[in-house]
């Protein structure tokens, strides 16, 4: 089992759309894939169309009262640890609890033979459910947008990786992934030059398409079932490929 937290503490960077695009490709594919939403925005939770989520389906019971994982939900192929608003509440809880930021990856490893990959969708912060998802990595996927905003948040992302590393030295990043990418901008091809000139090791640019990005999370659909084939579905692949062949991960490819 390989455990990938992606993360950026800036907002809107792309890491859900990441986190479930790329989850579901490798689950297409035939690896066993466990998502767990730890973002109290549920956003995660939401584009896959489920709704109804009580505290105790969420990580509330892991990190709060250091329990085991819950039973996942299912979807799409997908097994997914869903999320809502209370999640937030987790957080002053485990401020006063010694160890409560290893405790999804001492969860997670009690199930480490029932998976081959693990993502986890992190909040737009460096706070307390941040960091227990980014200890529970083996790998992080950091989103950068091709935007002024993608590279001021660098000076950040460093300092809250070194910082994760001094807990967790195995702790590397698979893969720096541009977003949001515009080729047509000036703006866009010079932050790419310059994450390119920064940031290693960088994934190819994901171009920015609103229309199957954004319509697949109204549907509750991956873009892989809304729109197979389609630009969007081969930039996911090629993303994956590329995760794939950084970690090992054993990505075939999916038939669209
Ligand atoms: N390549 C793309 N082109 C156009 N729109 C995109 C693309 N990727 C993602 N989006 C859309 O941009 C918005 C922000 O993306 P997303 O929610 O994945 O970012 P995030 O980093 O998870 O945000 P947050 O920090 O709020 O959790 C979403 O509405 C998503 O559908
Ligand atoms: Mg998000």
């Amino acid at each position: 089992m390989q455990t990938f937290t992606v993360f950026n503490h800036a907002g809107g960077a792309g890491k859900t759309s990441i986190s479930l695009n790329v989850g579901h490709e490798l689950a297409a594919s035939g690896l066993r894939v466990l998502l767990i939403d730890l973002d109290p925005q549920a956003s995660l939770t939401g584009w896959l169309g489920l709704t109804d989520v009580q505290p105790a389906d969420t990580v509330y019971p892991v990190a709060v009262d250091d329990e085991p994982l819950p039973t996942p939900q299912q979807r799409y192929g997908l097994h997914v640890i869903p999320s809502n608003m209370n999640l937030a509440l987790a957080e002053p809880h485990m401020l006063g609890a010694v160890g409560a930021q290893g405790r999804l990856s001492r969860a997670l490893a009690a199930v480490a033979d029932q998976y081959d990959a693990v993502i986890i969708d992190s909040p737009p912060s460096l706070a307390q459910l941040t960091i227990m998802g980014a200890l529970a990595a083996d790998w992080m996927i950091v989103p950068v947008p091709t935007r002024q905003k993608g590279l001021d948040a660098l000076p950040g992302l460093k300092v809250a990786l070194a910082s994760y590393k001094k807990v967790l030295p195995k702790l590397d990043v698979a893969l720096y992934v541009p977003t949001f990418y515009d080729a047509r901008r000036l703006h866009d091809r010079e932050v790419l030059a310059d994450l390119r000139a920064k940031l290693a090791p960088l994934a190819e640019p994901v171009p920015q398409r609103e229309a199957v990005w954004l319509d697949s999370t109204m549907q509750g659909a991956p873009v892989g079932v809304y729109a197979p084939g389609s630009p969007v579905h081969r930039d996911v692949q090629r993303l994956t490929a590329e995760l794939a062949q950084r970690t090992g991960l054993p990505y075939a490819g999916s038939v669209a």
